[in-house]
């Protein structure tokens, strides 16, 4: 990107950022309403001097650009306002997978470093800004020990949730005491204690019917903290332990063009007898640098699904992409 095309875009993304703060704070949604930004960054109505405006506020659709639709810069928006639109009484849970094109997640030795490219982990920098929690397994923790931090991008960190069901980690991961924000640590309510809670880590005990977190417990236990926007980020298991449980709005998975041949799996469900019998989600498809992204709608009859449909129409049906 040029720097003029990385100002842009961090001023595109500072509306996002915006629009998503609006919705944690709370304003008048019943109104469709013209806003614009403050210069303390902040979205305010922008009823006298429309022209100024950035964003619309539209009822039961949400956060609507204002830019022409051949703006370079759509795309992002488009990625991101749905996200930014949810809050407390229309929460979302979004999953997401950095997979190869054979659909696996990292090497059988773990290594899982650059599956994807430099444009879709910044994918998952804003994603966690735009979130209030973002959930790991404990096998994720124990092959990467990654920060779940937004340093590659403006926005705040969110709650940091890992599970571990048995207290298999020690605390000896960046997670557990690094100081960059809160960690809530999920384990069966039959664990053993393993080391104690600190100012940096709670600990959180769920319900394991049939040996495994209760996950709509856990989701139902975020959303009463506050979190209206959750981000599972991984690994396959615990995406898939989300998709199964009927628990995800969103699932996002970023293919990679790399073969791994064997390894870690991205989803896995039981496998359906009939074809018919599979999920085949609404979907919308972008572009980040040499990964693809499918950005698939789990709620029925959603924008995306519409979305998708009437882009479709008057095209041939094959179109190259890149
Ligand atoms: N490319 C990507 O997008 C991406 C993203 C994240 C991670 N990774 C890579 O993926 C690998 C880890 O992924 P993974 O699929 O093997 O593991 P994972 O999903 O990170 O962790 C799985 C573990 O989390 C706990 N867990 C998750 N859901 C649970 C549930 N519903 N009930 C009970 N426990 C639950 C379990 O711990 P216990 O076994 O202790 O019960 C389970 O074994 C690593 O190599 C990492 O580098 C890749």
């Amino acid at each position: 990107m040029t720097n003029g095309m990385v100002t842009q875009v961090e001023t595109v993304w500072g509306w996002v950022l915006a629009a998503a703060q609006a919705n944690r704070a709370g304003f008048d949604r019943t109104q469709p309403k013209a806003y614009a930004i403050d210069d303390s960054g902040r979205l305010v109505a922008s009823t006298e001097n429309v022209s100024r405006a950035v964003l619309d506020w539209i009822p039961g659709k949400g956060w609507v650009s204002r830019l022409p639709p051949e703006d370079v810069l759509i795309p992002l928006l488009d990625l991101y306002l749905p996200i930014a639109s949810s809050h407390a009484d229309a929460p979302v849970t979004i999953g997401h997978l950095g997979q190869s094109l054979d659909g696996f997640i990292a090497p059988a030795t773990g290594d899982s470093y650059y599956v994807t490219g430099d444009e879709n982990v910044r994918h998952l920098h804003r994603m966690r800004a735009l979130c209030d929690a973002v959930i790991v397994g404990a096998g994720t923790i124990a092959a990467d020990d990654p920060q779940l931090t937004t340093r590659r991008v403006t926005g705040p960190n969110p709650l940091r949730v890992v599970l571990d069901r048995t207290r298999r980690l020690d605390d000896q991961y960046g997670v557990f005491n690094d100081g960059q924000s809160p960690t809530l640590l999920v384990c069966g309510d039959s664990s053993k204690p393993a080391w104690p809670a600190s100012e940096q880590v709670e600990i959180l005990r769920i319900p394991t019917p049939d040996g495994e977190l209760d996950l709509a417990a856990l989701v139902a236990a975020l959303r009463a903290r506050g979190c209206a926007r959750i981000f599972v980020e991984g690994g396959g298991v615990t995406v898939s332990g989300f998709l199964q449980a009927r628990l995800l709005d969103r699932l996002q998975l970023a293919v990679a063009p790399l073969l791994i041949g064997d390894g870690r799996p991205a989803i896995r469900l039981p496998g359906a007898e009939m074809l018919g019998d599979c999920l085949r989600p609404a979907h919308r498809i972008f572009r980040m640098g040499d990964d693809i992204l499918f950005d698939c709608l789990l709620m029925a009859d959603g924008p995306a699904a519409d979305k998708t449909n009437s882009e479709r129409e008057g095209r041939p049906d094959i179109e190259r992409i890149c």
